[in-house]
């Protein structure tokens, strides 16, 4: 009896946040389990399989002609259904191999954040990629949703909050109250467009192509909405356009920030948007409260500030951003009532 007991609680449950830039599985009764970008490497051929997350992504950009490395999700969205497939197969395997988590024979019960506003096609697509990696459940729930209930919010009430999560693919925006969305906006805005800005500037203003990578790591390291105490700089190797050969350059914070500027511009202006549309009454509640920020791309320095000067609303950033969303569908693992509240569909086999 025990036994059956610890295999159906410890055996059986997944939270996945299955995001444009990473993909974190969270196991019941183990806590996170994985945390990877959501790449794949396989052949072009045969769609063998040969990496998967980090080791996938350390790949890009450095293929010979017969690997492919994918990005299955493109704004929040399966862009490459096999691929994400077999990612998610991967992981749930892993999960049964080696720690012996999942009862092999019944699968996991899964559930997924999926982007808010997406059509229904999206939305199967998820759901039937949790299926065929091995689920014996998908649910489907709204990341905003996810966010606001990993953020600490008590989304039952009539009370009103904005959670604003800014990913790799998509910033999710979203007034939450009784247990809905009220009010969403779903811009494929975030951090990729970020690293993408910072690629095009440094190819416009010194004729040097940096990998998307590359440009990642400028953006984490001197990337920022508004000025540093004190100015930074990073040196950058690229290809330099008019010679083709590599050639290294020292990026200063400045440059980068007006470089990322349209994006955050977009961003805090969507923010905006939404505010402008929510009913008063709940805009009272989110001025009580302050706006909620989560998701790795919020972790830009200072965009947090951004959005409250614009909007003039206090604004909170999350403990560990990035985590929110699977930190939220965790937690409806836990909260059978108010999962049937918020999952979006519901998929059996
Ligand atoms: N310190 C940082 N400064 C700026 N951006 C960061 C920082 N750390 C992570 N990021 C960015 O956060 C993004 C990833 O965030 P997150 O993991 O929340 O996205 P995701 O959930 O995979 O994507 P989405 O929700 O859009 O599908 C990446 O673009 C990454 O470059
Ligand atoms: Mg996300």
């Amino acid at each position: 009896m025990k036994f059956i007991n610890l295999f159906r609680l410890v055996g059986s449950e997944l939270a996945v946040d299955l995001g444009t830039a990473n993909t974190v599985i969270f196991v019941t009764g183990k806590g996170v389990v994985v945390r990877e970008p959501t790449v794949v490497a396989r052949r072009k051929k045969s769609k063998e399989l040969l990496a998967v997350g980090g080791e996938a992504k350390k790949m890009l950009g450095k293929n010979p002609e017969e690997i492919e490395v994918v990005k299955p999700l493109v704004d929040g969205v399966i862009a490459d259904f096999d691929a994400a497939t077999d990612m998610l197969k991967y992981y749930f395997r892993q999960l049964s191999q080696h720690g012996g988590i999942i009862p092999r024979l019944s699968g996991p019960k899964v559930l997924v954040g999926i982007p808010s506003g997406v059509t229904e096609v999206e939305k199967r697509a998820v759901q039937e990629a949790a299926l065929s990696a091995g689920a014996r459940q998908a649910l489907l729930v709204e990341e905003p949703m996810a966010a606001a209930i990993g953020s600490g919010l008590s989304v039952e009430k009539a009370d009103g909050q904005l959670v604003v999560d800014v990913g790799g693919g998509t910033t999710e925006i979203a007034v939450v109250s009784l247990a809905g969305i009220v009010i969403n906006k779903s811009l494929r805005v975030a951090g990729s467009e970020m690293d993408e800005a910072i690629v095009k500037s440094t190819r416009l203003k010194h004729g040097l192509l940096l990998g998307e990578a590359t440009a990642e790591e400028v953006k984490m390291a001197i990337g920022s909405a508004v000025p540093f105490p004190s100015e930074k700089s990073y040196v950058v190797r690229g290809r330099n356009l008019e010679k083709g050969l590599p050639k290294s350059l020292k990026l200063v914070s400045g440059e980068v920030r007006e470089a990322l500027a349209g994006v955050v511009r977009e961003i805090v202006a969507a923010v905006a948007g939404t505010i402008e549309e929510t009913p008063p009454e709940l805009v009272a509640d989110i001025l009580k409260h302050g706006i909620v920020l989560s998701g790795g791309g919020a972790q830009l320095y200072g965009i947090d500030k951004v959005i409250a000067e614009e909007t003039r609303m206090p604004v909170w950033m999350v403990d560990d951003p990035q985590d929110a969303v699977v930190r939220g569908l965790a937690k409806l693992l836990r909260n059978g009532k108010l999962l049937e509240q918020v999952k979006v569909t519901r998929g059996l086999r």
